[in-house]
């Protein structure tokens, strides 16, 4: 049975694949202005990342492609970004990071959208970013748990 929240994500999946098809054409630009945007913003992160951005930025570009491509069945989503989130813990990224790089990322995607960002698409933007930095940082902090765990093993 179809649920509300099975409705508001493939509702939020066409909304999303829409704006995708939308801002292909300027894809690499979108992404080359939501780092500028990002070390204007909090220049403290700048050197967490490498001089030069090229491979990032085409890293980040298909993961984004990727999130909104299987946005409608989550679980396909599950590992790459339980990945992911394991390998933000060694760069270094902090509930405090994703906060920042979601709020850059929303603003940069608005810009560029133009007169098509809605209420509606930026909702469904808001909630796919929340549901993949959700699952980042609970790799994260599961793993963290983990080792608190383990620790506490060793000592006895
Ligand atoms: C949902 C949010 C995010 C997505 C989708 C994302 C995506 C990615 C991807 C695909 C990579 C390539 C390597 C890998 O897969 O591990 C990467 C690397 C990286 N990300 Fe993120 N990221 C996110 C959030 C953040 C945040 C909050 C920070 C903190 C400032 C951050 C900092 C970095 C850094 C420092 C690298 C490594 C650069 C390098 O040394 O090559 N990311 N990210």
């Amino acid at each position: 049975m179809e649920t509300d929240i099975d409705a508001q994500r493939a509702e939020d999946a066409r909304l999303l694949r829409e704006s995708l098809t939308l801002l292909a054409p300027v894809a690499d630009q979108l992404i080359a202005d939501f780092y500028d945007r990002l070390f204007a913003q909090y220049p403290q992160v700048r050197s967490m990342f490498p001089a030069v951005m090229d491979l990032q930025r085409e890293r980040l570009l298909k993961a984004v492609i990727a999130l909104v491509t299987h946005y409608d069945t989550p679980d396909a989503l599950l590992p790459a970004l339980t990945t992911m989130g394991r390998n933000h813990v060694r760069y270094g990224a902090t509930v405090e990071h994703y906060a920042a790089v979601g709020q850059t990322l929303l603003a940069t995607l608005e810009s560029y959208a133009g007169a098509a960002w809605t209420a509606e698409l930026a909702g469904a933007w808001e909630r796919a970013y929340t549901f993949a930095a959700g699952v980042m940082m609970r790799a994260a902090t599961a793993d963290a748990a983990g080792e608190a765990g383990a620790d506490r093993q060793d000592a006895a």
